[in-house]
């Protein structure tokens, strides 16, 4: 029963550039998310307007807007009022909240326990709701957590549910530190499936950290899941997870989906063309299987 067509939602300006060591120049960031748009994605986390100080590589989030924003889904990450303030600044209609199941990595990530995060941002979720934004909650640790281990299943499922009260209309559930394995992943998936509204999107955000991710995939396609969080050139990381390395390659992927014969309306040549151009941007190389093929390593 798997799909004919899977949804793939590229968070690699985003995840993956806000992990880099060294800056990427944002007239390079721009060009890149153009390539990456030029590919045939049609959703795209492109920035997030988070502090500065806490993520400088995010700094330039309002320029990224002003020179990406068209008719596509593009999302920016928010935190806070602050983030939803400067979001109502822009052309951009796609919020993306995210809040971790755990309370310790949420204190890392955004200085607030979970609950103290829900508090305050059900009324900017309600806000933009009511001015007809649509609204994305980033679920992070759904799996694991650097620091508090194992997260049951049924801790997932109560924070989706206040996030789908507040109207949220997709939740991305996220293994942050990729240690999620395709048991576990069919697990949680077929509860939300079973226990959430069909009208609420899910999305898998899977990181790469432990070379599951694929199997992953397979295992959300199997519980019915259509849409995926990816990151071209496998960029990406949380710098307050540790361990947590990239998201999987979304080249990996479109191969992957488009071999069973789930068509992503993507362009396999002129992604591996994107990320060719932000390879001399990263530090660490880029090791995705279709990336090295393409360049014959
Ligand atoms: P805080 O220090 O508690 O914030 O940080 P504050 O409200 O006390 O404000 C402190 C300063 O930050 C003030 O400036 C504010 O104006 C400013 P100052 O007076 O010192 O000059 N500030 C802001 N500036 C710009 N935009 C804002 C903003 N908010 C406050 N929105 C805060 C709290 C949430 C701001 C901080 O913790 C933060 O920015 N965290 C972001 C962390 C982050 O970006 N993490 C990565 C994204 S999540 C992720 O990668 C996981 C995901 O991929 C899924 C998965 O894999 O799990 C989505
Ligand atoms: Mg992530």
């Amino acid at each position: 029963n798997l799909p004919t067509h899977a949804t793939i939602i590229e968070v690699g300006a985003r995840d993956g550039l806000q992990n880099e060591k060294q800056l990427v120049p944002t007239a390079d960031k721009i060009a890149f998310i153009h390539k990456l748009k030029a590919s045939g994605l049609v959703e795209m986390e492109l920035t997030s307007f988070v502090s500065p100080k806490w993520v400088p590589q995010m700094s330039d989030a309002a320029t990224v807007i002003e020179q990406c924003t068209d008719q596509l889904r593009n999302f920016v990450l928010v935190p806070n009022e602050k983030g939803v303030e400067r979001l109502r600044a822009t052309a951009c209609k796609n919020a993306a909240f995210f809040v971790g199941v755990s309370n310790t990595f949420n204190q890392k990530n955004i200085n607030a326990t979970t609950e103290e995060s829900l508090q305050k941002i059900g009324p900017l979720i309600e806000g933009l709701k009511a001015d007809g934004y649509f609204v994305r909650a980033c679920i992070s640790t759904s799996f694991y957590c650097p620091y508090e281990g194992k997260i049951e299943p049924r801790a997932v499922l109560a924070l989706c549910e206040r996030f789908v009260a507040l109207g949220a209309d997709e939740l991305s559930i996220a293994d942050t530190i990729g240690m999620a394995n395709p048991f576990e992943v069919y697990e949680l998936f077929t509860l939300l499936k079973e226990n959430l509204p069909p009208s609420v999107l899910l999305t898998a955000h899977f990181h790469d950290t432990r070379g599951m991710a694929l199997a992953n995939i397979t295992a959300s396609l199997q519980a019915g899941i259509s849409r995926f969080d990816t990151s071209a050139g496998g960029l990406g990381g949380c710098p307050f997870a540790p361990g947590a390395t990239g998201n999987v390659a979304t080249e990996d992927v479109v191969y992957m989906l488009h071999a069973m014969g789930i068509d992503t309306g993507i362009s396999l040549p002129k992604l591996l063309e994107a990320v060719a151009y932000i390879e001399p941007f990263v530090t660490h190389g880029i090791a995705s299987r279709q990336f090295l093929l393409a360049q014959n390593k």
